[in-house]
């Protein structure tokens, strides 16, 4: 005779997503983060923070480090660790050197492990502390537009592995999440571009409004104090946010994953380009070849696909690049990435595609030569 028990859980998970400017000049919002109410224990908070953003902002060291001795309630580990960050980084040599600290700090499940910089830095250092003692808590203070509008609200911590992108990675949800507009200000304009991407990415699949608003406001958004920026980050944000908590599967169980409309492209050709090329740059490339292939499906008109194109140009994304063009054994490898897509989602094949702008659908082959004639399309066109 066999026995069964059946085990069931459920664990509801909840965070704050704040947008705000200059936090670390408070130490009264600051406290906000790190102690719950009624809490009589002192938590015990880490701070990471990117080289870059340490360099850029000379000050936010001794910040957050005077924050500590007049703050009842916390203890403050000396001292801030400043790292480094970027795709390069982004690898588990620099997550176990992390986890290397946090051990040696007697960071336990009860700390707070407070982060902030780009995505590839916070993936890093949240991976890290996902996979210390189970699980750290984090509170992510993202610095990019990539990350406020995206990443930095994710339950996915990953670092790239034998070549593949977040190849390592467990889904882990902040404890909170600080939108800090003022760190937009020393971005250079590529890194302002390649997180419009993933506005465009989620303003193609769910929002026609939205992407009219990106279209119109193309000439105003640059940098520090551009109110237009700081609205498209929240929309984004609020987009992803949305998705992730009434999809019904924020940890992706199911084949499906909606949000990586053109990543099945771009996954690849990041780690082809060994992070010459950004995140969202990569993205803007999955966008332009996966709407032509919706397009020669009839999933979008002509004047819709023409509308995406011109968008991401007017962003100053590329809509082809070179790394396109390199082969192995004959065969275009950035096809690989599509084997490589259906082995993370779990052996059936999904893709996401636009139908219509502010819709999409889901489709399970893909048709190698219209991949092939997508590249041959857009060679042409960005070399006139
Ligand atoms: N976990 C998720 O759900 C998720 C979602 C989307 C993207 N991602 C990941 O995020 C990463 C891309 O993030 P990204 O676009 O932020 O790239 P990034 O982290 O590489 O940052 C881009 C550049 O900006 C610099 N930088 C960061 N903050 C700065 C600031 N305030 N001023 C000046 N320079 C600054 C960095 O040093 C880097 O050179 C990729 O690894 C991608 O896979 C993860
Ligand atoms: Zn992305």
């Amino acid at each position: 005779m066999s026995r069964q028990l059946k085990i069931k859980i459920s664990v509801p998970f909840s965070f704050n997503v704040i947008f705000a400017r200059n936090v670390f000049s408070s130490r009264d919002f600051l406290k906000n983060f790190f102690i719950s109410p009624g809490s009589i224990e002192k938590k015990k908070v880490i701070f990471f923070i990117e080289d870059t953003v340490a360099e850029s902002f000379p000050d936010i060291l001794e910040k957050i480090e005077s924050f500590d001795s007049k703050t009842k309630g916390i203890e403050l580990v000396h001292p801030v660790f400043v790292l480094p960050g970027g795709e390069q980084n982004k690898n588990i040599k620099e997550a176990v050197k992390i986890c290397s600290i946090l051990s040696k700090n007697k960071i336990c499940r009860q700390s707070i492990v407070a982060v902030v910089g780009g995505g590839a830095f916070l993936d890093t250092v949240c991976f890290a502390a996902s996979i210390s003692h189970r699980g750290v808590c984090q509170v992510r203070f993202p610095t990019t537009v990539v990350s406020q509008c995206d990443s930095g609200l994710g339950v996915k911590n990953a670092v790239n592995l034998f070549g593949k992108k977040n190849f390592a990675g467990v889904f882990f949800p902040p404890s909170a999440v600080i939108n800090d507009f003022a760190f937009l200000k020393t971005l250079a304009p590529r890194d302002i571009n390649s997180g419009l991407a993933e506005a465009i990415k989620i303003a193609v699949i769910k929002d026609s409004s939205f992407f009219s608003y990106l279209e119109k406001n193309t000439e105003n958004i640059r940098g520090d104090n551009s109110p237009i920026l700081e609205k498209i980050i929240v929309r984004c944000a609020k987009l992803h946010a949305d998705h992730i908590s009434d999809s019904g599967d924020p940890f992706e169980f199911g084949n499906a994953k909606p949000l990586d409309f053109g990543h099945w492209l771009a996954h690849k050709l990041e780690s082809m380009s060994k992070g010459k090329m950004r995140h969202g740059e990569a993205v803007a490339v999955g966008i332009a070849t996966d709407s032509f292939y919706a397009m020669k499906k009839g999933l979008l008109s002509k004047g819709e696909f023409e509308r995406i194109i011109n968008i991401l140009k007017s962003y100053s994304l590329p809509i082809w690049t070179p790394f396109l063009g390199k082969k192995s054994k004959g065969r275009l490898s950035i096809l690989d990435g599509i084997a490589e897509f259906r082995e993370h989602l779990g052996g059936k094949l999904s893709i996401t595609l636009p139908s219509g702008i502010g819709s999409k659908i889901e489709i399970n082959k893909i048709d190698c030569k219209i991949i092939e004639d997508a590249f041959i399309y857009f060679k042409t066109i960005s070399s006139k």
